[in-house]
């Protein structure tokens, strides 16, 4: 099998030059490059650095090596198009067949998984003609990938960055290690939350645990490879935004509770991969709790945080929403595991072994998922990205005959 061929499409705006990054992470993990700009976007990043970059010529129109066919050829070859940054003109022509371009007729050509990662001013991409070609898109099954909030050219900052390019990198890997499969979670609205929730006892020290939130950041990558809205309740993660994420931050467990029952009021699925504290201290200190000569510490007193899985679970904001959990055991694994997913009331838990050195901010988990209707699968021992895949195999099925 040969190298798989990208096509990296770059449409006329400023976060073309992060595209050069993309690029590089492309053909640095072995894939064949083609880059195909627009004429616009040659003003941010010239023909030479694409070239030099990828070892492939870039092409602007369709009048250039005409007796190769390119605006054919380049579509009908390529495994993935990936159009980084898509501006709101090339999101409108793309949405309505226009070919003006070679960027254009490859979009037309392709029979392969499309990308578009949007970058634009917020007013554009918030403009009903922007949100309706985006729509027109995503049902034709596109990938639109959400932009990132955050600066934009100039002062202004809100909803259009172009996510960061190795982000994007991530999206792509995602689609072509599905191959031609449909993204089955598209127009699917999936809530997950990652990390793990601290509890303050004063200014300074907090109860807290190890999470380190990869393997919610796993599923919110790969729902989003899938086609999936993911909103991402994050519970104090070090970790890099996913491209395509409606991103909440929150600190405690009855902030994630708040933020995870907002976001499910439409959601298709919530799974619960936060390590959610179910203890908080009673008081907190609002000064610096300080040591006393010749004083024992006072004891810390805890109260019940609440359980919001087993609530998620008791009280389903949309029929058929399917709510996913995890658990985290050192013995007894399945014994507790099965009883867990009775008592939490949901569809699916996914069980894995922990220790000392076991899945706390490893880049490995093995795990089973137990199923409410007596289901079992086993997960081998493999990246957090493999045991997500694997729980959107199960979640997929249940949503399929549903309405998005
Ligand atoms: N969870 C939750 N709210 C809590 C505690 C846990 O939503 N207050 C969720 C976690 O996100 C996870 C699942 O419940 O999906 C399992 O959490 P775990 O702490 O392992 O289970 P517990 O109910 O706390 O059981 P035990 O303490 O007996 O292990």
């Amino acid at each position: 099998m040969g190298k798989p061929k990208v096509v990296l499409g770059v449409s006329g705006g400023i976060a073309a030059y992060k595209a050069c990054e993309l690029l590089r992470r492309l053909t640095e993990s072995g894939h064949e490059v083609r880059v195909v700009p627009t004429a616009a976007s040659l003003n941010f990043v010239g023909e030479a650095t694409w070239a030099a970059l990828s070892g492939n010529p870039a092409s602007t129109g369709v009048w250039e090596s005409v007796h190769e066919v390119p605006h054919v050829r380049i579509g009908q070859s390529a495994d993935l198009v990936v159009v980084a940054p898509a501006t709101a003109d090339m999101l409108a022509k793309a949405a309505h067949g226009l070919a003006d371009d070679l960027l254009t007729n490859t979009l037309l050509t392709a029979r392969c998984p499309v990308v578009f990662a949007p970058a634009m001013h917020t007013e554009m991409w918030e403009h009903p003609a922007t949100r309706e070609n985006v729509a027109t898109l995503r049902r034709r099954g596109a990938l639109v990938i959400e932009p990132a909030v955050g600066r934009l050219t100039g002062k202004d900052t809100g909803k259009g960055r172009l996510p960061d390019p190795e982000e994007i990198f991530e999206v792509c890997r995602g689609v072509l290690a599905r191959g031609a499969a449909a993204p089955d979670l598209a127009g699917r609205h999936v809530v997950i939350s990652a990390g793990g929730t601290r509890e303050p006892l004063d200014p300074v020290r907090y109860l807290g645990n190890r999470s380190s939130g990869k393997q919610g950041y796993a599923l919110a990558r790969t729902a989003v490879a899938r086609g999936a809205r993911v909103t991402l309740v994050a519970a104090n993660t070090a970790l890099a935004d996913p491209a395509g994420v409606d991103l909440v931050r929150v600190g405690t467990a009855v902030q994630l509770r708040e933020a995870v029952l907002e976001a499910a009021k439409d959601a298709d699925v919530v799974v619960m991969a936060a390590a959610v504290a179910d203890f908080r201290p009673a008081a907190y200190a609002s000064g610096k709790i300080k040591k006393k000569d010749g004083q024992e510490p006072a004891p810390v007193a805890l109260v019940r945080n609440p359980d919001v899985l087993a609530e998620v679970s008791a009280q389903r904001a949309r029929e058929g929403q399917v709510v996913v959990g995890f658990a985290a055991e050192t013995d007894e694994v399945l014994a507790n595991g099965r009883a867990k997913l009775r008592r939490k009331g949901c569809d699916l838990l996914v069980v894995n072994e922990v220790g000392e050195s076991k899945t706390f901010g490893a880049e490995e988990n093995e795990a089973v998922i137990l199923s409410s209707d007596g289901a079992e699968v086993q997960i081998p021992y493999g990246p957090k990205e493999a045991l997500a895949q694997a729980v959107w195999d199960q979640v997929a099925p249940r949503l399929a005959g549903r309405r998005a």
